[in-house]
């Protein structure tokens, strides 16, 4: 049987707080549940202008969370300087615009490159496994090879949007599988996220050599109708 991982992002728990200003719903209550339920990881991602996780829930999920927290930042040195404190097991640099949406595209890895550098050895050195976001392509793994990274994570927007509109996907998906390949011959472990839903994470559970799903919107959006439980459960048995 193959084995992904499943990465829980309780992100928008967070948002739905936020838009009250209230206590409630819980990103450490989200957490602990997911963790119950089978996820392998919970993603947080702490944004610069913190519009859902913040700091405290960080301190919170950290010190309470079994089974690893992976944090997402981008690459600043604010970041950095809360990553080398919480030590968080895993992270995944991520690049962020203020007026973005959600995360729009992958890493542009040549931009800032020797800072990108310094913080994976950094970060590296305090323990936390490092994965970069990028886009499927050739230049971008190996960049991410060059720069010792332990692993990369591919966006998967275009791929999930095709899915959705029901338009044709088989070259993306060509394409995915192709910078998966070349991922695991360089030696970097290959993860997928954004914008998965049951039935793009099904088709894409079977590329081999993907090794962990980070998945966040959707199953929210799921867990209203079906709870987190069942909602994790389902995605559990789609990627295995
Ligand atoms: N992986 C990364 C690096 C992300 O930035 C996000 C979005 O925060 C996700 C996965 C999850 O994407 P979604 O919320 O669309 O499932």
């Amino acid at each position: 049987m193959k084995k992904i991982r499943l990465g829980v992002n309780i992100d928008h728990v967070a948002t739905v707080r936020n838009a009250r200003g209230e206590n409630y719903p819980s990103p450490l209550r989200a957490a602990l549940l997911a963790e119950k339920s089978g996820a392998d990881s919970i993603t947080i991602h702490l944004r610069e202008d913190r519009r859902h996780i913040n700091e405290l829930d960080l301190k919170l999920i950290k010190s309470k969370l079994k089974i690893p927290l992976n944090l997402e930042i981008a690459a600043t040195n604010e970041m950095l300087r809360i990553a080398l404190k919480r030590k968080p097991p895993f992270i995944c640099i991520v690049p962020e615009k203020r007026q973005e949406v959600t995360t729009e595209g992958g890493l542009n890895l040549k931009f800032k490159r020797n800072f990108l550098k310094k913080l994976i050895m950094k970060l590296k050195k305090n323990k936390s496994r490092v994965s970069l976001f990028i886009e499927p392509n050739k230049a971008d793994i190996q960049e991410a090879k060059i720069l010792n990274a332990d692993c990369v994570e591919i966006h998967t927007g275009k791929f999930c949007n095709l899915i959705n509109k029901n338009k044709k996907f088989h070259k993306e998906i060509k394409k995915i599988k192709e910078i998966v390949k070349i991922g695991n011959d360089l030696g970097l472990e290959v993860h997928a996220g954004h914008g998965l839903t049951y039935k793009s994470a099904k088709i894409l559970s079977k590329v081999p050599g993907i090794k962990e799903f980070n998945i966040g919107h959707f199953l929210i959006g799921e867990s209203i109708f079906e709870g987190l439980k069942t909602t994790i459960k389902k995605f559990r048995k789609i990627i295995r």
